[in-house]
């Protein structure tokens, strides 16, 4: 038996919310297909892409800056396994998101040079390039990298010349400082004139002794429990504040973030 001319043809449904039509979605897998650098900016993609990446990765396909440091050698270990379990993937959104709030900088985004320290994985690259920075401006430094945008470098000592960017990303990665001072003055050196800098801290309501008693634990670069210490490292370097984030009162019992996202003078 055929189906009766006058009932409507049943939609096929797309799975999503408020009846949007099938030809809708294909419209839109169609385009993603042919612009796939807009698949960088759905987190689950990216983290996906990201996380197979690493998991593709064989021990050959990474390198680590091996210098003799002691300090140096614990911390590629400790990323080495951080790497390998790929956590914490979408953390750096969370300090790269405030930038896109600074008008300054969204008008010059396609020109303007960023620096990552620390990367880890290339998800942050693919962040970077989902916030609107361009591929040929974006540069990594880490200890360890296996992606041919992080260059192999110490931030104590960084391998790029004086003024060089107009963004510096700090996620995660000073508190790895033995020597907060002079990373510091790294990256006050390879800024530009009028920078902004994002830099993202893990408070954590251990006391320091009971962080360094806990096995694994090589965090050196001090603690942080707001975003002002943050900025005091950067003392008077500091010529405007866009955007902080202290621990919220229910979360001073767990590990949460702190943020600070300012502009250099
Ligand atoms: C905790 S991970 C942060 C990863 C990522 N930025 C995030 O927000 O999740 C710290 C990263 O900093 C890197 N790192 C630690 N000390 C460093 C140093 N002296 N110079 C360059 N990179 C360093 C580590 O290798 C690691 O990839």
């Amino acid at each position: 038996m055929g189906r009766d001319p006058k009932r409507p043809a049943r939609r096929r449904s797309t799975g999503l919310p408020l009846k949007v039509p099938a030809e809708f979605l294909e419209e839109i897998i169609g385009f993603l297909r042919r612009s796939p650098l807009q698949l960088l900016h759905i987190p689950v993609a990216r983290i996906n892409l990201a996380a197979r990446r690493i998991k593709s990765l064989g021990e050959a396909d990474i390198q680590t800056l091996e210098d003799g440091d002691a300090s140096i050698t614990n911390t590629v270990l400790h990323n080495l396994n951080g790497l390998k379990s790929a956590s914490a993937l979408e953390r750096p959104w969370r300090i790269i998101a405030p930038l896109l709030g600074i008008f300054h900088l969204c008008v010059k985004l396609e020109t303007a040079k960023v620096l990552t320290v620390g990367p880890r994985t290339e998800n942050e690259l693919f962040i970077l390039l989902a916030a609107g920075f361009r591929e040929e401006n974006i540069t990594g430094l880490d200890l360890i990298s296996y992606s041919e945008k992080v260059k192999l470098g110490d931030m104590h000592r960084m391998p790029f010349a004086a003024d060089s960017f107009d963004v510096i990303v700090l996620g995660w990665v000073l508190a790895y400082s033995n020597d907060v001072e002079k990373a510091v003055s790294e990256v006050l050196r390879v800024a530009k004139p009028g920078a902004y800098v994002t830099v993202g801290w893990e408070y954590n309501p251990k006391t320091s002794e009971e962080l360094a008693r806990e096995s694994g634990s090589i965090v050196s670069g001090g603690r942080v429990n707001h975003a002002e210490e943050i900025l005091g490292l950067f003392g008077d370097h500091v010529d405007y504040v866009h955007f902080k984030s202290e621990p919220h009162p229910d979360m001073w019992d767990n590990t949460t973030d702190v943020v600070a996202v300012f502009r250099l003078k």
